[in-house]
């Protein structure tokens, strides 16, 4: 069957960074026939030539635009002329495509105006899943906002016609997450407060808002990374084993660790960087934070008193995301090793510049000393790999045609981790500026008694 994509918002930075490489490749790995087609839609009066010629000035990586090129058309669109939708319907049904994703490359508010056209121009009907809609995040601003989006997309569509995309889920290491954790028995036993002495959750960028300022200045780090990236890696660090490793069963199993996860509000340190009031769309007095660390704990029996640290920002000193699992010393180490080291055994995850697994554990030295050192088991994901690895937008939108949604997040996770944001986002507190990463950990090591270093 024919598939087509249709990407609302194709003149933005998602398109240009993340869709157009993800198209690029999937038609190099045969995933989409010649028939296919990818619909690019914005409200520019340009034809596909300069689509092209725009776009290539905007995309980072090396495309092969001549096959891409012939994969595409270009259509004017107005999202708020019914008549725009209806002469779309009719060109994806006299082209014979059935099997249709729309790609909502929008923000948020735009969601429901979108949603309703769609539907009311017959693109999409009610529980037909040959139709799929795909929203970004972040979905909503808070609570009531997400609520009231939803509301409005369940009057056109059936959940499971609905794909809620956070692309970290897409990374091969988060992927990775609960093979490593329950497909080796040694974690089964190990994997709860009684060994495990706190799990600290990084993603740290060094660029800063770049051309994105009207967005990011709006939503700030709680929002735009720890309420999605960062809450759904705790989710999978801390659910237990679920029922199956089908969708609804996984889901099942991170939303009774969302319902239970409770940041600390007295530990949140916001932060911003210097000269992030001179970047573009940014306004000059604005209080949104580029920065965030938060601790947290999930109340259940399992997790009682292992603290989580959340650590995200911009302009940090690399670019990093990772896991780190700290386990607890045996109780008798000092008496036994009366040199150890404490808090010397780890698993970190690696998520992303590198991807792999990495061990720290207690050695004696090699040669005479007794002196006892961290040494390091370190599996990286793809080095040894021959084939293709996937992008998280390649293997997302692959899922979307293939209809498995394993790795798009649902309604009560959503609602879930709304609600643990919502809590702290109405606190007023203090913003530290910071010039680098340097500043900001001391910041938190004054404030908070937190020496991020030694975690
Ligand atoms: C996005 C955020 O969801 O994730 C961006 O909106 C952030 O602000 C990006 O830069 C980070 O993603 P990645 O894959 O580069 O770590």
């Amino acid at each position: 069957m024919k598939k087509a994509i249709i990407i609302f918002g194709s003149t933005g930075n998602l398109t240009y960074k993340k869709l157009l490489p993800a198209v690029d490749t999937l038609i190099h790995e045969k995933r989409l026939n010649p028939e296919d087609r990818i619909f690019l839609l914005a409200r520019h009066d340009i034809d596909l030539s300069s689509y092209i010629e725009d776009a290539k000035t905007q995309v980072k990586r090396h495309l092969d635009w001549e096959t891409l090129e012939s994969y595409l058309e270009f259509v004017y669109f107005n999202l708020n002329q019914p008549q725009d939708y209806i002469d779309l319907e009719k060109r994806l049904s006299n082209k014979g495509y059935i099997d249709n994703t729309f790609y909502l490359a929008l923000p948020p508010k735009l969601f429901p105006v979108v949603a309703k056209g769609i539907s009311e121009s017959g693109l999409v009907q009610k529980g037909d899943d040959s139709k799929r809609i795909v929203f970004e995040k972040p979905f909503g601003e808070d609570l009531d906002s997400a609520r009231s989006i939803n509301r409005e997309l369940w009057k056109y569509f059936e959940e499971s016609q609905i794909y809620r995309i956070d692309h970290y889920l897409g990374k091969e290491m988060i992927q990775n997450i609960l093979v490593v954790r329950f497909a080796n028995k040694i974690f089964g036993q190990t994997w709860n407060h009684n060994t495990i002495r706190n799990i600290v959750i990084i993603a740290k960028e060094t660029e800063g808002v770049m051309n994105r300022g009207n967005y990011y200045d709006k939503i700030g780090a709680l929002r735009d990374m720890l309420q999605s990236h960062l809450l759904q890696m705790a989710a999978l660090i801390g659910m237990t084993k679920p029922r199956t490793f089908q969708s609804e069963d996984i889901k099942d199993a991170k939303i009774k660790v969302l319902n239970d996860l409770k940041l600390d509000a007295s530990s949140i340190v916001f932060g911003q960087y210097d000269g992030y009031l001179n970047e573009a769309k940014i306004d000059e007095n604005s209080k949104t934070e580029t920065f965030i660390f938060a601790t947290a704990h999930i109340y259940n029996d399992k997790w009682k008193g292992t603290p989580i640290y959340f650590i995200t920002g911009k302009k940090l000193d690399e670019k990093r995301s990772e896991i780190i699992i700290n386990f607890k010393d045996d109780n008798n180490l000092t008496q036994i090793f009366s040199n150890a080291t404490p808090n010397n055994s780890k698993l970190i995850i690696k998520v992303a510049p590198e991807d792999g697994v990495k061990f720290q554990l207690n050695v004696k030295q090699p040669g005479l000393s007794d002196e006892i050192i961290p040494g390091h088991l370190d599996y990286c994901h793809t080095c040894d790999w021959i084939g293709n690895t996937s992008e998280a937008y390649e293997k997302l939108l692959l899922d979307v045609l293939n209809h498995n949604k394993t790795l798009f997040t649902r309604w009560d996770e959503i609602e879930a981790m709304w609600e643990i944001i919502d809590e702290v986002q109405k606190m007023d507190k203090p913003l530290y500026k910071y010039k680098d990463y340097s500043d900001i950990k001391d910041i938190i090591k004054t404030e908070k008694g937190v020496d991020i270093d030694a975690l």
